[in-house]
């Protein structure tokens, strides 16, 4: 898209379209340092581009956690029987298999996501694998408190309830978004449930760099895709070109950054308003923060979890944590 046809679109259509978009995108450009949630990647071109990366030999996490939930079968075979199976943002449900076909009989799998034809989708495709399974879909943002639906509640609440959060998803929550998620979880799942979840710990900057960066440039590509959904969807002129895709390593905090870096001084124009960025000035775009297994411990006991086990990965510090409620 060129400048000249983003500018087409009419602001005050595209922020009535997309408040909630328009309103955090505005807040973020207007912040210092600028900076946009994560969330915003995850249009269908942004859903695609993640989903490469997951294939990527550099972006180990995927493949490594994947790896460690096939080893973990017999474990999960202990596991209640006739279980709920929860599972917070779902996306493409590919992981659900490894967890469900380990269970004793589960009972019912509810996936939850926010992209509700994803989860249709995927929940679909799960029904008819598990045709015995009582299979439901529930749309909503996970990130905020959840409520059962009143014909879903009375069913799930009979049943041992085992929350599912694989994909190292926490790490894209601040620690304090991450305690108030689970929290929120163990508030949703109830007394005596458990949670299972996939947390990376790596620490190893020369591990780290390349899956965030990758040599290919695919990462990059997904981090300049937000430009061009602003663009699409609120009409602004962002000249993704112009931004370089940056990814480092905070020590100190514990997370690899993603950020798109604008070389030389520029301006953007969205909604009526202008932002300028200074040469080198940095648009923050995600965290992903990376727990060694003892700091993700303190985050759930602050949460109101009891740590029961965790497992590590063979080859990196990819872990799945179970927590009791
Ligand atoms: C979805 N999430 C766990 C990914 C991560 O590793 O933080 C998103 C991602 N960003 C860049 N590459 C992958």
């Amino acid at each position: 898209m060129t400048p000249s046809q983003a500018n087409a679109t009419h602001p005050p259509d595209a922020a009535a379209a997309h408040p909630v978009f328009a309103a955090q995108v505005l807040e973020g450009l207007s912040a210092r340092p600028k900076r946009i949630p994560s969330t915003w990647f995850y249009d269908h071109r942004g859903s695609e581009l993640f989903e490469q990366i997951t294939a990527l030999d550099e972006y180990y996490l995927t493949r490594s956690e994947t790896a460690l939930l096939r080893s973990l079968h017999a474990e999960f075979s202990r596991l209640p029987a006739g279980a709920a199976v929860i599972e917070f943002g779902s996306g493409s449900s590919r992981k659900t298999p490894l967890l469900l076909d380990a269970l004793r009989t589960p009972a019912s799998y509810t996936a939850i996501d926010i992209s509700g034809d994803f989860l249709r989708q995927s929940v679909r495709g799960l029904q008819l694998r598990y045709p015995r399974l009582d299979v439901h879909a529930l749309e909503a943002d996970f990130s905020a408190p959840l409520q059962w639906p009143p014909a879903l509640a009375a069913a799930v609440q009979q049943q041992p309830r085992i929350g599912f959060f694989p994909g190292s998803t926490i790490g894209n929550f601040t620690p304090e978004q991450a305690v108030r998620f689970l929290h929120g979880a163990a508030a949703f799942l109830g007394h005596g449930a458990q949670l299972l979840v996939g947390v990376d710990g790596t620490q190893d900057k020369a591990r780290l760099i390349p899956a965030y960066d990758d040599a290919r440039g695919v990462t990059a590509t997904f981090n300049r895709n937000l430009l061009l959904r602003i663009n699409r969807e609120l009409g602004a002129d962002f000249n993704p070109q112009a931004f370089r895709h940056v990814a480092r390593f905070d020590p100190a905090h514990s997370r690899v950054e993603m950020h798109l870096m604008s070389p030389a001084p520029q301006t953007v124009h969205l909604l009526g308003q202008r932002f300028r960025f200074d040469a080198a000035e940095t648009l923050h775009t995600e965290n992903s923060y990376k727990y060694p297994a003892a700091m993700f411990q303190r985050l759930a006991i602050a949460a109101g979890w009891t740590p029961q086990k965790h497992w590590l990965a063979a080859d990196s510090d990819v872990a799945l944590h179970l927590l009791q409620a």
